[in-house]
Formats: C-alpha cells, sequence, structure tokens
C-alpha cells in the first residue's frame, strides 16, 4: 500500500513537476569542444572540433526527447552553443546565447537540458560566442517525427546531413581583432561542404534509391545555391515545416538556413555528378562542390561545373521564395493538420519595424545597428539579470517599435512583449546586401516581402494562407520581409542577424516574452530557474 503510494507520488512527481512524459525518453550526449587543425585550401587553420569532428556529430532526436548535452570546453577561452531553430519551448534558459547563458569556461563542462517539444525537422547548432562559428564547431541536428505521426512522403533509403559553409583561412581570433580595429571582412577563400574542399567529398547513393538531404548554411555571411547536375530535388520540409512538394533544380540557401530535399538516384550510374554550392548575391564567383555517385563508384565528374541562376538575380531568387509554400494539409509534430492553424484570421495586436543599417560610432568603429543601436552585451546575461532583478542591465525602451531618427548608438535594448500577443515584424533592409535575420525561441510565418520600402497598405500583397512557417528569413537589397508570429513562448529570445560578422558588431536584439505577472510564473508558462544554471557577471554574488 505505502509503496503503491510512493509510486504513484514518484509518477505524478516526474510528469507533472518535469512536464514529460514517460514516452519522450531523455538522450544522453558528452561533447568534448577542442582545438584542432584544419587545411581545406592548404593553410593550416586552428579549427574547433566537437569529439575530433567537424562538422558534426549528429543531434538526433525525436519529438518530445529531452536531450542532456554535457559539454566540455577544452578551448583556451568561454564556450557556447546554440541551437539553431530549435524552439526551447519555455526554456530560454538553455538557449545558449550571451543573453540568455553565462560562458561555458574554458577548462569546464557543463550540461544543457531541453525538450524539444512538439518540433519536427532539420536544423544546426553551432558557437555563438566571440566570432568562434568562424573557426567551425557546428553540426547537424535531426528532430525525427514520432512513430505514430508518419512523414508526409514515402520513408527515403536514409537520410544525409549536408552542412555548406564559406570559409575564411585566417585565424578566427585575427578576424575578431580585424572587426574589432573596424576592417572589413575580405571575400571568403572557399565554399566547403561538409568541412570538405572542392571535389574532396563524395556522397554514394545506391541506384534507384530516394534520399533525403537536409541541407543547411552555417556560413558566415555568404547566401549559397545549392544543385545537382542532373538530379532535381523535391523540397519537403524547411525548419521544421513540411512544404507544398515541389521540383527544383537549385535551391538559394542563406545563413541559418535549412532546408530538407529528396533526391532519387534516377541517372546513369556510369558517371559522377557534381553537388555545387556556390556565392550568390556576391561581387565575386566561388563555389563548392562534392562529388555523387552511384553504387559506391569512386569516379569524379567530369566537364564544367553546372551553372546556377545568374549571380546577382535577385528577382529568380525573390520568386523563388515565393514559391514555398507550407502544406496545409499534412501533420509534423502533433497529428492534426499544419493548416488547423489559421494564422491569416487573427488580428495582429503589434507592429515592429527593425531596419537594419551600419555606422562609425564612438571612437568611428565600425558598427551594425538595428533602429540605429547596435547591441552591446554586459557582463551579465539578460535573462539572469532579470531573474535576480539587477537595475540597469537592459533597456527596454531604447529600441521603439518603428525607427526614430538619432545618432546611431550603442546600449543594450530589449524589446518587451506580451505573451500570447500576436504581432508583425518587419525586416527593412536599406543596404544593398541580402540580409539574414534569425529568431530564436519561435518559428514564424513569411507573410511577404517585397522590394522598396514597407508601409501598412502593403499587408494587402501578404499570403494568408499558406505562408512558409520557419526561423530564419532573407531580406533582399533595399527590401522588406514581413513575419507573423504567436507570442506562445515565454522567455528572453535573440533576434538576430545570422550574418557572423555583423552580429559580431551589435546586429542583435533580444525580445522578452512576458505575461501579466512575471512575479508569478507558472511552470506551464515557462521552466523556473534551476540552480544548475552557470552564473557569472552581478548574477554570480546575487546568489
Ligand atoms: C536517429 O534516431 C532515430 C530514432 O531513434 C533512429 O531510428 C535513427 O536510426 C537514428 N539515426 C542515426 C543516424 O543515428
Ligand atoms: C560535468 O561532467 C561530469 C562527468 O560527466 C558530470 O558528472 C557533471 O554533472 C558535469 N557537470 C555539469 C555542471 O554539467
Ligand atoms: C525584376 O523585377 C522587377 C519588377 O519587380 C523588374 O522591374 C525588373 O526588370 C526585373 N529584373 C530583371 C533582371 O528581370
Ligand atoms: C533607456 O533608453 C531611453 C531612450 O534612450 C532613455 O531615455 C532611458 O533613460 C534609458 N533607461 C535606462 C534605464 O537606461
Ligand atoms: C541612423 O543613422 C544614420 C547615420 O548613420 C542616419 O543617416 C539616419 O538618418 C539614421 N536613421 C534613423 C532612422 O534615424
Amino acid at each position: 500500500m505505502a509503496t503503491k503510494f510512493v509510486l504513484l507520488f514518484l509518477f505524478f512527481f516526474c510528469c507533472c513537476f518535469h512536464g514529460y512524459l514517460a514516452e519522450d525518453p531523455d538522450l544522453y550526449f558528452n561533447w568534448r569542444v577542442s582545438y584542432s587543425t584544419r587545411s581545406p585550401f592548404g593553410v593550416d587553420k586552428k579549427v574547433i572540433v566537437i569529439n575530433d569532428q567537424l562538422p558534426r556529430p549528429l543531434l538526433n532526436a525525436t519529438t518530445n526527447n529531452v536531450l542532456h548535452v554535457n559539454v566540455f570546453n577544452n578551448l583556451d577561452e568561454p564556450f557556447l552553443l546554440t541551437w539553431n531553430g530549435v524552439q526551447m519551448r519555455k526554456n530560454s534558459w538553455n538557449d545558449g546565447v550571451r543573453g540568455t547563458n553565462c560562458p561555458i569556461p574554458a577548462g569546464k563542462n557543463w550540461t544543457y537540458v531541453m525538450q524539444v517539444k512538439d518540433q519536427i525537422g532539420s536544423f544546426f547548432y553551432f558557437p555563438s560566442l566571440a566570432f568562434q562559428m568562424a573557426a567551425g564547431g557546428y553540426g547537424p541536428i535531426r528532430i525525427n517525427n514520432r512513430i505514430i505521426i508518419p512523414i508526409p512522403f514515402s520513408l527515403p533509403y536514409d537520410d544525409v546531413d549536408i552542412l555548406i559553409a564559406d570559409w575564411y583561412n585566417m585565424d578566427y581570433k585575427r578576424m575578431r581583432n580585424w572587426l574589432d580595429l573596424g576592417f572589413p571582412l575580405s571575400r571568403p577563400d572557399g565554399i566547403l561542404i561538409n568541412g570538405s574542399p572542392p571535389g574532396k567529398a563524395t556522397f554514394n547513393f545506391k541506384p534507384g534509391a530516394t534520399y533525403r538531404l537536409r541541407i543547411s548554411n552555417v556560413g558566415i555571411k555568404t547566401s549559397l545555391n545549392f544543385r545537382i547536375q542532373g538530379h532535381k530535388m523535391r523540397l519537403v520540409e524547411i525548419e521544421g515545416s513540411y512544404t507544398i512538394k515541389q521540383y527544383y533544380d537549385s535551391l538559394d540557401i542563406h545563413v541559418g538556413q535549412s532546408y530538407s530535399v529528396l533526391v532519387t538516384a534516377d541517372q546513369s550510374p556510369a558517371v559522377s555528378y557534381y553537388v555545387v554550392a556556390s556565392a550568390r548575391f556576391t561581387d565575386f564567383d566561388l563555389y563548392g562542390y562534392a562529388n555523387l555517385n552511384y553504387g559506391g563508384s569512386s569516379k569524379s565528374p567530369s566537364g564544367p561545373i553546372p551553372q546556377g541562376p545568374p549571380r546577382d538575380d535577385i528577382n529568380f531568387s525573390m520568386e523563388q521564395a515565393s514559391s514555398i509554400r507550407w502544406d496545409l494539409k499534412v501533420g509534423a509534430a502533433r497529428p492534426n493538420p499544419q493548416g488547423s492553424y489559421h494564422y491569416g484570421q487573427i488580428k495582429i495586436a503589434r507592429t515592429i519595424v527593425l531596419q537594419n543599417d551600419q555606422a562609425a560610432i564612438g571612437n568611428k568603429k565600425r558598427r551594425f545597428t538595428i533602429n540605429n543601436v547596435s547591441f552591446k552585451y554586459k557582463k551579465t546575461p539578460l535573462k539572469l539579470a532579470d531573474y535576480f532583478k539587477i537595475p540597469g542591465a537592459f533597456n527596454t525602451t531604447l529600441v521603439p517599435d518603428v525607427p526614430v531618427d538619432r545618432v546611431p548608438i550603442l546600449g543594450t535594448p530589449v524589446i518587451d512583449a506580451h505573451y500570447k500577443d500576436f504581432i508583425e515584424i518587419i525586416f527593412q533592409n536599406i543596404e544593398s546586401s541580402v540580409q539574414s535575420w534569425h529568431l530564436d525561441g519561435y518559428n514564424f510565418f513569411v507573410a511577404g516581402m517585397e522590394k522598396g520600402k514597407w508601409n501598412s497598405n502593403l499587408r494587402s500583397t501578404y499570403n494568408m494562407v499558406d505562408a512558409i512557417f520557419r526561423s530564419t528569413v532573407q531580406v533582399y537589397p533595399n527590401s522588406w520581409t514581413a513575419i507573423l508570429l504567436a507570442l506562445d513562448n515565454m522567455g528572453t529570445w535573440n533576434i538576430r542577424s545570422q550574418d557572423s560578422e555583423r552580429r559580431y558588431l551589435g546586429q542583435e536584439i533580444y525580445m522578452r516574452v512576458e505575461g501579466d505577472d512575471p512575479d508569478h510564473i507558472s511552470p506551464r508558462d515557462e521552466m523556473p530557474f534551476s540552480p544548475s544554471l552557470l552564473l557569472c557577471g552581478k548574477s554570480n554574488i546575487s546568489s
């Protein structure tokens, strides 16, 4: 009787306190982060590897799993990983960006604990601090469907993670000094496919089989066009949303974006094919390629590299973007169809316009801005400063909802947002380069994008039915992109330029999503502070 009571109590405790169900097993990972040397273009570079791999290891999970990633930092400086596109529901505490987490000190380890709740899809992780991403440290994330929710296409023969990225030979610490001095990055030295320079990586396909390629652009700043000679790609998923299945000859993948395509090995097995990633919207030509072989052959492709769209053809890219649609009829992480959420019928409670720019600030150093404010970190992460009620750690009125005329400044702005509001964010690009914006904690509907300046009349052009629901979106030169999102994930969330140069120099901000009573938060809305979190700055002495 007593035992039964205890068991019942334990069951109750586990389910209700942690909010995890018995069918959501825990997965444990031990990751050792260290330096190694790679020289893809003949120049030795100090890189960051995880368990001696770059890119990888794969973080492979299933919807609702609880992941425990124990990260051992064997670098000579602080380190954090962030989980690009993983929604971290109710759990910005483990998001791994400098505004939410204290860095893992050199020589120490710390364990991320996160549930991949109500999510499926293809994503990646990367080092979020101090331009370390330029040294690698990235790898793929898969969140697989639960068995009870079949994927909306025939089971592929295999899944293949493909990480594409621009690459600089320069040491990452020198790059960051260079940026600190106010100099721009030069053009990259090459494009890597899964860490390999042109011609050095090979994918082997079984003749007749269909593969799911999960492609992410994990680069520093270069948009890439991805294509496979002689093969069409059938787009099926973007950042956790199933798409209407359509065939593409090539796909533009901007920094931070992830796409799943199906590719069938239906061509002649006698020859080899180019798998190409080429620079887009740059003033130089640059490409990487791998080999696609059938049946274990070791041939190399011959002849010229297949051409993609013209390097600066924005119309092509914009048209492709608007052709990508959310599949309303299929389920993803939940059995009900994606389209059962009718976002087009919800009233927009608030509009926030975020305009990117660059300016010389202070002692004339080049910085990147949002609404003429360049983000500057303080020692205490915003999330912890908030929890410990440390005054002056950030400013919630510094960046108003629309850009105002003001001299560019440095600051630590936070956008205060109301839990459960449905809001619109306009990314207004007044520069002549392509931007890529990422939002942590959320997927959003990409309702519209057009050239020129946004105004509210342009809402009539929005796709209010089947816009893609994703977490990273491009904004074309002198254009705008409008996103819609339901603020259903409480916490403090990073909104960042996914361009590492811009982010390093201040082009990011945080959004604090809070309910009416921030002093009494139900664990159903947000996970409580955990004593196992790292402390630093002023949070360290307050504890
Ligand atoms: C990933 O996890 C799924 C579900 O447990 C499993 O079926 C699959 O084999 C795993 N894939 C890899 C590459 O580990
Ligand atoms: C560090 O790693 C050890 C050994 O795996 C583990 O027992 C400990 O919990 C880890 N510490 C943290 C803070 O995660
Ligand atoms: C791109 O589209 C615009 C209209 O949006 C048109 O004026 C322009 O001529 C097009 N450019 C090219 C190169 O096709
Ligand atoms: C926040 O920024 C506003 C606008 O620049 C300024 O008036 C205010 O004094 C700042 N508040 C704090 C606490 O720094
Ligand atoms: C922002 O600062 C720039 C100078 O870098 C100035 O030209 C521009 O008018 C300012 N923009 C706004 C919206 O205040």
